[in-house]
C-alpha cells in the first residue's frame, strides 16, 4: 500500500473538505491509504495525525471549513521545525504529502520538496491570487456570499437613501472586490491594484445623485489604498509567521472621509469571516473533487513539487516554483469592468 499524508494550512475556505474526500476516495481506489495531519504544518511537526479512511470522509462534501483544522505555522521559522517534519514523515512511512492551502502553505511544501519530500499542492484561497491556475478552491463560494450581501445591502440602502460600504477580503488582490462588485451591481469598486482617490469616489456618488439615485453601494477590498495615505489600512501591524500584517478598516476610513464631504449617511459592513465560512458552491465542490483526484494521479505518476491547476476547463500539473514565483493580482485587462457603466 502507498501512504499519503494530507494537511490543510492558512485561512480556510469552503471546499477543502471536498478536496480531502476526493484524495481519500480516489486514493483508496488506486491503492493509496491516506493519513491526515491536523492543524496545518503544526501537524507533521508535532505528529498530530487523524485517521482518514473512506468512512471518515463520508458526509463532508458539503461542509465548509476543514475537518483537519488549520494554522499559520511556518516550520521554516521554528528551530528544528523541518527536521521534526522529516522525522514524522519517516515514522508514519509517508510516501507523499498533499498540502492544501494558499501561497504560504504551498510555499512550505515547495521548500520541503527541496529537502526531498514528495509534495503535491492543491491551491485553496478565497483570495484567488495564486498564479498558473484560473481558480483556487474557495473563491467561488466567497463570491456567492459577497453577491448575496450586496443584494441585501441594496434593498436597505435604497430604502434609507444611504451610502453603504462593503469591505471584503483578498489581501493584495482585488478579485473578490471586482468580481463580487460586478455580480452584485456595486456602484463603486475599489481594488488594491489601483490606488483610489476619495474625491473621485465622492464624484461618483454625486453623479448618481444627479441621476436621481439617492443611494450608492461601494465595495472595497481590504487591501485597497487611498491616495494620500501611506500604504494600506491595517487592523493589526504585527506580522504573522509568514510576514503578513492583518489588513482591515479601509471601509471605515472611506466612511469617515465621505461623511465629512456630504450630508447623506454613510455606513460600513465588514463581511470579514462570513465570506470564508459556510458550504461550498457547486463550482468549488467540483473543482475540489477534480483537484483531489488530480493530486493522487500526479503522485502516482511521480510528478512531485507540483500544484494542481485549472486552466480553462483542463486540469494541469504546474510546478510549485512557477506558481509561487509571484502572486496573481487582477489582470489589468479586466480593469475596464470597474467603470463599465459610468
Ligand atoms: O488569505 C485568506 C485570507 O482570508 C485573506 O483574505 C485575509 O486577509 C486573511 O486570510 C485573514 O487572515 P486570518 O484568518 O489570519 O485573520
Amino acid at each position: 500500500m502507498i501512504r499519503a499524508g494530507i494537511l490543510t494550512g492558512g485561512g480556510d475556505s469552503p471546499g477543502i473538505n471536498a478536496a480531502i474526500r476526493s484524495v481519500v476516495r480516489f486514493g483508496y481506489k488506486h491503492g493509496v491509504e491516506t493519513i491526515g495531519f491536523r492543524e496545518g504544518w503544526l501537524g507533521p511537526m508535532e505528529d498530530l495525525t487523524k485517521p482518514l479512511e473512506v468512512k471518515d470522509v463520508s458526509g463532508i462534501l458539503h461542509i465548509g471549513g476543514t475537518i483537519l483544522g488549520s494554522s499559520r505555522t511556518n516550520p521554516f521559522n521554528i528551530e528544528g521545525g523541518v527536521e521534526k517534519i522529516m522525522g514524522t514523515l519517516k515514522r508514519n512511512a509517508i510516501d507523499f504529502l498533499v498540502a492544501i492551502g494558499g501561497d504560504d502553505t504551498l510555499g512550505v511544501a515547495h521548500r520541503l520538496a527541496e529537502h526531498g519530500v514528495n509534495a503535491v499542492g492543491i491551491p485553496q484561497t478565497i483570495d484567488n491570487d495564486i498564479a498558473m491556475t484560473d481558480y483556487a478552491i474557495g473563491y467561488s463560494s466567497a463570491l456567492d456570499v459577497i453577491t448575496e450581501a450586496l443584494d441585501r445591502l441594496h434593498t436597505t440602502a435604497f430604502s434609507h437613501h444611504r451610502v453603504l460600504i462593503l469591505e471584503v477580503m483578498g489581501r493584495n488582490a482585488g478579485w473578490l472586490s471586482l468580481m463580487g462588485g460586478i455580480a452584485g451591481g456595486a456602484d463603486v469598486i475599489l481594488i488594491p491594484e489601483q490606488e483610489f482617490d476619495i474625491e473621485e469616489v465622492h464624484r461618483k456618488i454625486l453623479h448618481r445623485q444627479a441621476r436621481k439615485k439617492h443611494f450608492s453601494i461601494i465595495i472595497v477590498a481590504e487591501g485597497a489604498m487611498p491616495k494620500g495615505l501611506d500604504g494600506q489600512v491595517l487592523a493589526e501591524a504585527e506580522v504573522d509567521s509568514f510576514g503578513h500584517v492583518r489588513l482591515g478598516g479601509v471601509g471605515q476610513y472611506i466612511a469617515n472621509q465621505l461623511s465629512k464631504m456630504m450630508e447623506i449617511p454613510v455606513r460600513v459592513t465588514n463581511l470579514a469571516y462570513l465570506q470564508r465560512g459556510g458550504s461550498p458552491s457547486p463550482f468549488d465542490r467540483i473543482l475540489a473533487t477534480r483537484f483531489g483526484a488530480a493530486a493522487i494521479e500526479f503522485a502516482l505518476q511521480k510528478k512531485f513539487d507540483v500544484m494542481t491547476a485549472i486552466q480553462g476547463t483542463k486540469i494541469a500539473a504546474v510546478s510549485l516554483e512557477e506558481a509561487l514565483r509571484e502572486s496573481r493580482p487582477v489582470d489589468p485587462g479586466l480593469f475596464y469592468l470597474i467603470d463599465l457603466f459610468e
